[in-house]
């Protein structure tokens, strides 16, 4: 926490972050932090409703007593299917982060993943350019096609999702502007390929087992990981074995945040406050917190 906590008026704005679990969000402290610092008369607030008690929790904010909320794990998909309207980025993702509730009662489904994992390269990776050559997303969940959606979209022509299951990975290609790959066929996936971006929950398992190359085709190459707890994953350290230069996880929770704020509150989060140094502080084993 940055200082003590604002008092509210009644007249303040309250959106807020749906998941479940959410205790170990870092959007409120976040969202928190960029609200105190602008001096904004409004909150941030978690939500963690029982499964079955999503739609009645996202039903009950409609009319806009919330102004809106970022959604999370396990929500994303259920959301958009609640939506009265859907933004393209959300639409081709199959999945929203960001419900904005309007007076008249409709709810409007958006997604802001996709500029978070742009935000995330553009910030660690400033020469990386998706069109630059073939970009490997390892994995086929939601956030893979997530991925694929917003490569898509920023103009990258050449997409091959590689998942251990090849026919999740042939649902997306069905779908999405890509093409499909099963392990057994890693080695022609990664032929060429400049970036390379890890949206598997497998270092969230522990497990690390995920097929590379052996080394890259350049000294220009990307590898990027969606977790970030830990920040250097695995992952990252495995690739940055074989040469590849690395993006982390945070910056694109912060990249996907921005945009949330602006939406939730109706101005740019504040510049001055380093994010990015707050959620490394929240993260840190000092704190006892762990996402
Ligand atoms: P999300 O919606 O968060 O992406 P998901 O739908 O459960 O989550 O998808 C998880 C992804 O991580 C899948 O691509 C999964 O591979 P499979 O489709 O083969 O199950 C991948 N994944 C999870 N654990 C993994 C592991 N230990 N090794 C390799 N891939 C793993």
């Amino acid at each position: 926490m940055t200082g003590s906590m604002p008092l509210l008026s009644g007249a303040a704005t309250i959106a807020g972050v749906v998941g479940a679990p959410i205790r170990h969000s870092l959007s409120p402290r976040l969202h928190g932090a960029w609200i105190a610092a602008a001096g904004l008369d409004a909150a941030y607030v978690p939500f963690g409703p029982s499964d079955g008690g999503f739609e009645a929790l996202i039903n009950g904010f409609r009319g806009g007593v919330v102004s809106g909320v970022n959604v999370t794990l396990p929500f994303k998909e259920r959301a958009l299917h609640l939506a009265d309207h859907v933004d393209e980025a959300a639409r081709m993702a199959g999945a929203a982060n960001l419900l904005l509730f309007h007076g008249d009662g409709g709810v409007e489904a958006r997604n802001t993943d996709g500029l978070g994992l742009l935000h995330a390269f553009a910030r660690q990776a400033p020469d990386w350019r998706p069109d630059a050559g073939p970009i490997v997303v390892l994995g086929a969940g939601g956030a893979a096609r997530g991925a694929v959606a917003a490569l898509a979209r920023a103009g990258a022509t050449d997409i091959r999702v590689l998942n251990r299951t090849q026919a999740r990975a042939e649902a997306i290609a069905a779908l999405l502007p890509c093409k499909a790959f099963g392990w057994r066929d890693a080695g022609q996936a990664y032929a060429g390929a400049r970036t390379v971006i890890n949206a598997t929950s497998a270092g969230l398992h522990g497990d690390d087992a995920l097929p590379l190359p052996d080394r890259t085709p350049g000294d220009e190459a990307y590898a990027m990981d969606m977790v970030y707890t830990p920040l250097r994953t695995a992952f990252l350290a495995k690739a940055e074995g074989v040469g590849f230069r690395t993006v982390d996880g945070l910056d694109m929770l912060i990249g996907q945040a921005i945009p949330s704020f602006a939406a939730l509150f109706g101005r740019p989060p504040p510049v001055e406050l380093d994010a990015r140094a707050l959620l490394l502080a929240a993260l840190s084993p000092k704190t006892g917190e762990h996402q």
